[in-house]
């Protein structure tokens, strides 16, 4: 028996009992409910870097405006599709405020959370045009957004962006836009799992690319101005949040309130359509709606048929949040930039003992500290790598199910280690590097 910080032993009986196949591709979820095991089974905690959930309270602001809600009498009436007027406002402001973009009301539509919009998203823009196929994914990415796109039988492209960054992204994005099946671009910025975040050169050339090839990029903003290299948070004030919408008016941007707002059990997210996009009219839309232009197919065939619009008082609760950040009387970042200062600690005891940070770079600039970092270990892929962590109380996912093809890498997720763990965790990584000597 090995002597290693988790019992040698009791982590083999566990990874045994999972029937995983390799720990190294298993899903997220697995990963978690094999950790929860050891854990139980051995009384010691593990560092969870696995799971990409909030790490604070939910904000009290929308929690007050959610009993008013409730208590009002609010659950008996079924919610407009497209949103309560308060929420829609409140979104055209933040837009505004946060993004610089002028975009009507009727366009901003609260979703049961991200996830939702960019189901409502890939199922209305992909059934644009009749010889199109589906969507092209900027990885690495969230795997979900593609298990979305099997669901509904549609088809996608998607290429790992690490070895085309800057002026090289034009040629490799153009050359999947060429071939004429591409409806949408997706692709998360900040983005998870590396916490790369675009150039303005980039999406310019994303943006030039989707005028040319009328291609709608569907901008996932789950991480909204969490990249604290700039300070995105005052509201009517440069710098805005970058937006490929600076380039193009074929977008639709997604804007969650899970990460940035704590707001994740409550499922309720923003899809902003830009109106251009709203009043675009596509013929082929007919094949599955009453509607011809996207808005009306959008909230009238798609959202209505998913789930008939967002529960009620979420929406109650989102709308007093952003009132709030809109009048500048909570600061969005004030508290999710711990996030960013945990990362910086936490990355420096990684590659303190002989780790490397994967994604590493945006263009010539080192990238940000925030929710997410990825690493590697000479010698390891990051099957061996996440397999071998376990014995040490580490728990990550691999890269190989985001679309990355960086074999070797891991994700580490900051936001639910806390500060008190640190020791163990420079204590473990330490013994890592002892027993794992690098040549
Ligand atoms: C890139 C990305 N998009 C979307 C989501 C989902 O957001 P929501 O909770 O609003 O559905 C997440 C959540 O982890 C994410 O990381």
């Amino acid at each position: 028996m090995k002597n290693t910080p988790i019992n040698y032993n009791i982590v083999n009986q566990k990874i045994k009992e999972s029937n995983l196949q390799s720990v190294g591709r298993a899903s997220i979820r697995m990963i978690k409910k094999l950790v929860d095991d050891i854990e139980n089974a051995t009384g010691e905690r593990y560092i969870r870097m696995e799971m990409g959930i909030p790490g604070f309270p939910p904000l009290k602001i929308g929690i007050e405006a959610e009993k008013k809600a409730l208590d009002a009498g609010v659950p008996a009436i079924y919610p407009d599709i497209f949103g309560i007027p308060q929420l829609k406002r409140e979104i055209k402001r933040f837009v505004k405020l946060f993004l610089n973009l002028d975009i009507s009301a009727e366009s901003c539509i609260p979703t049961v959370g991200s996830m939702q919009g960019s189901y409502a998203a890939f199922l209305t823009l992909n059934r644009m045009y009749p010889e199109r196929e589906g969507t092209l994914f900027i990885d690495p990415g969230f795997p979900v957004h593609k298990q979305q796109i099997r669901t509904m039988g549609q088809e996608y492209m998607s290429f790992d962006v690490y070895n085309y960054r800057g002026d090289k992204l034009k040629e490799k994005v153009e050359s999947y836009l060429s071939t004429g099946k591409v409806s949408t671009i997706l692709y998360s910025n900040p983005n998870n799992p590396s916490w790369i975040c675009f150039t303005e050169n980039e999406l310019k050339i994303i943006g030039d690319l989707a005028n040319k090839y009328n291609v709608i990029v569907i901008e996932d903003l789950a991480y909204f101005g969490m990249d604290f290299r700039k300070d995105y948070s005052v509201p009517g004030q440069p710098p805005y949040q970058p937006t490929v919408a600076k380039y193009t008016g074929n977008y639709v941007l997604l804007i969650s309130s899970s990460k940035v707002f704590s707001y994740a059990g409550q499922r309720i997210g923003m899809m902003v359509i830009s109106d251009k996009v709203f009043e675009t009219r596509a013929p082929g839309l007919l094949r599955y709606y009453q509607y011809d232009t996207v808005g009306r197919a959008m909230i009238f065939g798609t959202v209505y048929s998913l789930s008939s619009g967002t529960a009620h008082t979420p929406q109650f609760a989102l709308a007093a949040i952003l009132k709030a950040v809109n009048n500048g009387e909570f600061n969005l970042l004030d508290q999710v930039k711990e996030y960013g200062r945990k990362a910086k600690i936490m990355k420096k005891m990684f590659t303190d003992n002989g780790f490397k940070i994967v994604y590493d770079k945006d263009e010539d600039q080192p990238i940000a500290d925030g929710f997410y970092f990825t690493f590697s270990y000479p010698g390891m892929n990051a099957e061996e790598l996440l397999h071998e962590l376990l014995y040490y109380g580490i728990s990550a996912i691999s890269l190989l199910i985001t679309g990355s093809e960086r074999t070797e890498g891991i994700r580490a997720c900051v936001s639910l280690v806390r500060r008190g763990q640190f020791s163990d965790l420079e204590f473990r990584l330490k013994r890592f590097h002892a027993d794992h000597p690098i040549s």
